[in-house]
C-alpha cells in the first residue's frame, strides 16, 4: 500500500554493514561473517557484535522505522548514517555517495546540511532560550544572524511553540522540549532526519500527540526520516517501511501490513502477535472477489441465475465505469418476489450498496457492519469495484492466526 511515486534511487543505501566493538574487530570479522554467535564471540574474544550484515534501502521522502528491543543494534545502525561511527565492513551510500570516502570537509557539510538528528533526551542547551537553541546549528554552520533567526522562528511556529521563543528549556514540559529538538532539526533544512527514540521519554498522551504532529509535518515536508523505536505501535503508526532487528541482525523489512500479515519468522511473529491488526490491515489485502453485473444487463432472470443457480451471496450492479450502483442479495430476490419483471430491470429500484475504499483499514469500517450484515463493496480510488468484504472475512482478518 505504498503510494509513493515509482521507485527512485534510494536516498540511503546500507550495504552489508557489520559493526563489531572491541580491541581488534577485523580479527573476528571472518568468524562473525561465518555466522558465529554473538555470545560465543563475546566470551571467546571479548568483542561485541553491534550489527551484522545489514542491508537496507531507504527511499527519498519516506519514514523508515528501525525497530527492535534494547541492545538489538538500532542506535549502532543509525549512527552509521551520519558517520558517528564507521562500519567494520560494508558501505553506506547517501544520494549514491559512499560516506566512508568523504573527507573532513565533506563530512562536515553532510552533518550540517544534509542530515540532522533528534535525540531521545532532547539535548537542548539549558542556558539558551528556545530561539537560541533552534538557531544554534545554523549559527555554527555560519548562517547570518537574521537569516538564522527567521529560519528558527519559522520552525518554532511549525512545531506549535510560537510565543515560547524567549523561554528556557527548564520552563517547558518534556513534550515541548522535544518539539524544540524537532524544530532545531528542521531549521537546518537537512533533507534527512535521524530520530533515535525521539519520543520514547514522553508520556503516552504527549507521545501520541508528537506522533500525530510528525505525521502531519512529514506529509508536507517529505523528508527522509529514519526513526528508531522499540514500540511496535509507534512503528506501525509512523513507518512507511519497518525494519525489525534482533541481536544485530535484520529479521524482516517491509510495510507494517506486510510484517503483520506475513511475519518472516517465529521471532517476528511473536513480536507482532498482540498488536491491534484492525488499525493496520487494509481492505485491499482482505477483500474477496465480488460478482458484478453491468446495469445494462440487469434482469430478474440474470440475478436469479447468479444468486440461486450459482450460489453467489450477493451481486453488485455496476455502471459503465465499473462503479457500484446497486447490490442484490438472495434475500432481496425473495422479499421482492412479487415485483413485476420490469421492476428488476432498473438499478434505481434496487438498494444502493455500502462502499469502502481499498486503502482504508479494517477498524475504520467495522462499525458499519452493526447496522448492516451484508458485505461492504470495496472500491479503488476511482470508485470502481475491486471486491467485497463480509463481516466474517473482516473478523477472520482481525484474529491473529
Ligand atoms: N561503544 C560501544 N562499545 C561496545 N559495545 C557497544 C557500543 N555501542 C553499542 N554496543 C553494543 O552493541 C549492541 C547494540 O547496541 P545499540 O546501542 O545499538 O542497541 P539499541 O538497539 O540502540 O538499544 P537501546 O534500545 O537500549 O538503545 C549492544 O550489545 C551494545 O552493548
Ligand atoms: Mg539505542
Amino acid at each position: 500500500m505504498n503510494k509513493k511515486a515509482p521507485p527512485r534511487e534510494p536516498k540511503i543505501s546500507i550495504e552489508h554493514v557489520y559493526k563489531i566493538f572491541g580491541e581488534d574487530p577485523q580479527s573476528v570479522l571472518e568468524r562473525v561473517k561465518a555466522g558465529a554467535d554473538k555470545r560465543e564471540i563475546l566470551e571467546e574474544t571479548g568483542h561485541v557484535i553491534g550489527i551484522r550484515d545489514i542491508s537496507l534501502k531507504i527511499a527519498p521522502g519516506e519514514t523508515f522505522v528501525v525497530m527492535g528491543l534494547s541492545g538489538s543494534g538500532k542506535s549502532t545502525l543509525i549512527r552509521h548514517i551520519n558517520r558517528l561511527i564507521d562500519p567494520t565492513a560494508g558501505r553506506i551510500l547517501i544520494d549514491g555517495d559512499d560516506v566512508l570516502t568523504l573527507d573532513e570537509k565533506q563530512l562536515r557539510e553532510l552533518r550540517r546540511h544534509k542530515i540532522s538528528m533528534v535525540f531521545q533526551r532532547f539535548a537542548l542547551l539549558p542556558h539558551k532560550t528556545v530561539l537560541a537553541n533552534v538557531m544554534y546549528p545554523l549559527k555554527v554552520s555560519g548562517v547570518a544572524d537574521d537569516k538564522a533567526k527567521a529560519a528558527a522562528m519559522e520552525q518554532i511556529e511549525t512545531v506549535g511553540l510560537a510565543g515560547y521563543e524567549e523561554r528556557y528549556p527548564r520552563h517547558l514540559s518534556g513534550g515541548m522540549q522535544q518539539r524544540v529538538g524537532l524544530a532545531r532539526a528542521l531549521a537546518t533544512s537537512a533533507d534527512i532526519l535521524l530520530m533515535d527514540e525521539a519520543f520514547s521519554a514522553l508520556d503516552p498522551l504527549i507521545r501520541s500527540d508528537m506522533q500525530a504532529q510528525l505525521k502531519e509535518l512529514q506529509a508536507k515536508l517529505q523528508k527522509t526520516i529514519v526513526f528508531i523505536t522499540h514500540d511496535l505501535d509507534e512503528a506501525l503508526r509512523l513507518g512507511d517501511h519497518i525494519a525489525i532487528l534482533n541481536d544485530g541482525e535484520l529479521r524482516q523489512v517491509g510495510t507494517g501490513e506486510d510484517i503483520l500479515l506475513h511475519p518472516a519468522d517465529d521471532y517476528v511473529e511473536r513480536f507482532v502477535r498482540d498488536v491491534n491488526r484492525g488499525r493496520v490491515v487494509t481492505l485491499a489485502s482482505t477483500l474477496r472477489e465480488a460478482t458484478t453485473l453491468p446495469a445494462s444487463e440487469l434482469s430478474k432472470a440474470r440475478l436469479a441465475t447468479l444468486l440461486d443457480g450459482e450460489g453467489v451471496e450477493s451481486v453488485v450492479v455496476v455502471d459503465g465505469d465499473n462503479r457500484p450502483v446497486a447490490a442484490v442479495t438472495e434475500h432481496l430476490l425473495y422479499t421482492e418476489r412479487e415485483a413485476p419483471e420490469s421492476w428488476w430491470n432498473s438499478a434505481d429500484n434496487l438498494p444502493t450498496p455500502e462502499t469502502a475504499r481499498d486503502d482504508q483499514v479494517l477498524s475504520e469500517v467495522l462499525s458499519r457492519y452493526k447496522q448492516n450484515a451484508t458485505p461492504l463493496v470495496i472500491v479503488d480510488h476511482n470508485g470502481a469495484v475491486v471486491g467485497k468484504l463480509s463481516p466474517s472475512d473482516a473478523l477472520e482478518a482481525l484474529t491473529n492466526d
